[in-house]
């Protein structure tokens, strides 16, 4: 037994069985939670006391009729209406393994049992240093990826990301990015994202140049984009600093493109001596390898990558060149002690549990779904399920012509028939899915045939 406190609490046979039947008690409740449940009536007003509620403190409406009551079961979730709803968005991408999973409880409590809640850059616990390097160890078996920096959000990682790419590349200030493009919501990736939606009543800081995503429609994309890339340059002559991708479309649209497209671009920037930044905040996990460089090999061409969500906080990983000088990137916060142990459990469970790969879990709960949305738009449900595709666990379709007011009600209506998803895209309007990477086939099949049912409810 080691001579450390901290040592003997990590090994202890006590605490280890304690945290099992703590979780295992749990468990045994929620495993109550079985399917799509409507709501009760009996707490239809305590439901509405929580939205008002949650209208009036927050100075808007929820988007849906969600307050989570604590408890669901893999990718049900129980609300405080008493419905249980098929969650195919999970916090927009937060819960890869569903509700309730037993392996996640049991790192969230391990993390809750350490002496501090939040760690910080200036005093860290062991789970900092674990992370770092299982996250850099990961990266690096198919990039340049060297370090690793924690942050607290998608956001906050992408900041840095800008930070390092610009001091590196010193004075260049502007940003290539595509258009649709969502980096988050702050000052900086309000910029970069391209919705003005999202940016109402902000000044323009003209820092952004933006390139036409892919377009599988048109042989003649890459170049398009590759030409648009090139006159940028000559137009803002050494005044580049970073190349900004989602390797896939995320909030733009759900909208994937091939390695043929992103490699001659990143080529090029790399010539230029632009960095290039890959924003995974979203794919990470997702594309059924850990990075979606992978996936695309594309690893031996990224300078910065940002993962957020899946990871359960944000971190900015980036090659030796691209290591910035002390002072420019730390904080306060560097994430929860909860959120390490967890996301660490998570990252170990994706890697070693069957997930990743072209045989693993991922691929196979792409097809079916994809698979089962293309049969839908094929028979009863006739050319009103469209253009179904995405990578991995991100998914979605067109419903309808893919109106805004279509997509809103049709999305609307799958809530009330027990199935969350959400929007994306813009023009046309998508409905999309953030599936677990825990779903089950026959929930596949019963998520596919509440979507049926509400298409056929109809819009009008
Ligand atoms: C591609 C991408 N980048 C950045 C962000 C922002 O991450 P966060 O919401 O954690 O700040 C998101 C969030 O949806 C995202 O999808």
């Amino acid at each position: 037994m080691s001579a450390l406190v901290g040592h003997q609490i990590a090994e202890s046979e006590k605490v280890k069985s304690l945290i099992k039947q703590l979780v295992g008690e749990v468990q045994t409740l929620n495993s109550n939670i079985h399917s799509i449940q409507p709501s009760a009536p009996e707490l239809k007003d305590h439901a509405k006391n929580l939205f008002d509620r949650a209208a009036q403190f927050r100075g808007r409406p929820l988007a849906y009729p969600f307050v989570g009551s604590g408890s669901g079961r893999g990718v049900y979730v129980e609300l405080e209406d008493g419905s249980v709803k098929l969650d195919l968005i999970n916090g927009i991408g937060i819960h890869i393994f569903g509700h309730g999973h037993p392996l996640v409880m049991e790192a969230a409590v391990r993390g809750a049992l350490s002496d501090v809640i939040m760690q910080g850059n200036l005093e860290p616990n062991k789970e900092y240093i674990q992370f770092s390097e299982k996250l850099v160890k990961l990266a690096a078996r198919k990039s340049a990826i060297k370090y690793a920096w924690f942050a607290t959000c998608g956001t906050m990682a992408n900041e840095n990301a800008i930070k390092i790419a610009r001091q590196k590349n010193t004075p260049a200030r502007m940003i290539l990015a595509f258009k649709n493009a969502f980096a988050g919501r702050s000052t900086m990736m309000a910029e970069v994202t391209d919705n003005v939606a999202y940016k109402q009543g902000l000044p323009d800081y003209n820092e952004v140049l933006r390139i036409p995503w892919y377009d599988k429609a048109d042989p003649q994309s890459t170049e398009k984009t590759l030409r648009a890339i090139k006159e940028h340059v000559a137009n803002h002559d050494k005044n580049i600093c970073c190349f900004w991708f989602e390797p896939m479309l995320g909030e733009g649209g759900y909208t994937p493109a091939t390695r043929e497209f992103f490699l001659p671009l990143l080529e090029f920037c790399r010539e230029q001596k632009i960095a290039t930044c890959a924003d995974e905040v979203q794919t990470f996990a997702r594309t059924g390898e850990l990075f979606a460089f992978e996936t695309l090999e594309l690893g031996h061409l990224v300078d910065i990558v940002t993962i957020a969500k899946t990871a359960q906080l944000g971190a900015t990983l980036y090659t030796e060149e691209y290591n910035p000088k002390p002072g420019l990137i730390a904080g306060t916060f560097s994430g929860a002690t909860v959120s390490m142990t967890t996301g660490m459990a998570i990252v170990d469970e994706l890697v070693n549990g069957g997930y990743m790969g072209k045989s693993g879990r991922i691929q196979k709960i792409h097809q079916k779904f994809i698979n089962g949305l293309n049969h839908l738009n094929e028979t009863t449900c006739k050319g009103k399920i469209n253009d179904a595709g995405g990578m991995g666990l991100m998914m979605a379709f067109t419903p309808f012509e893919g109106k805004k007011e279509q997509v809103d009600l049709f999305l609307k209506k799958l809530f009330q028939n027990g199935v969350i998803a959400f929007p994306c895209g813009k023009g046309p309007y998508r409905a999309r899915f953030l599936v677990p990477a825990i779903i089950l086939d026959e929930d596949l099949d019963l998520a596919l045939n509440v979507i049926e049912k509400t298409i056929l409810e109809g819009v009008e």
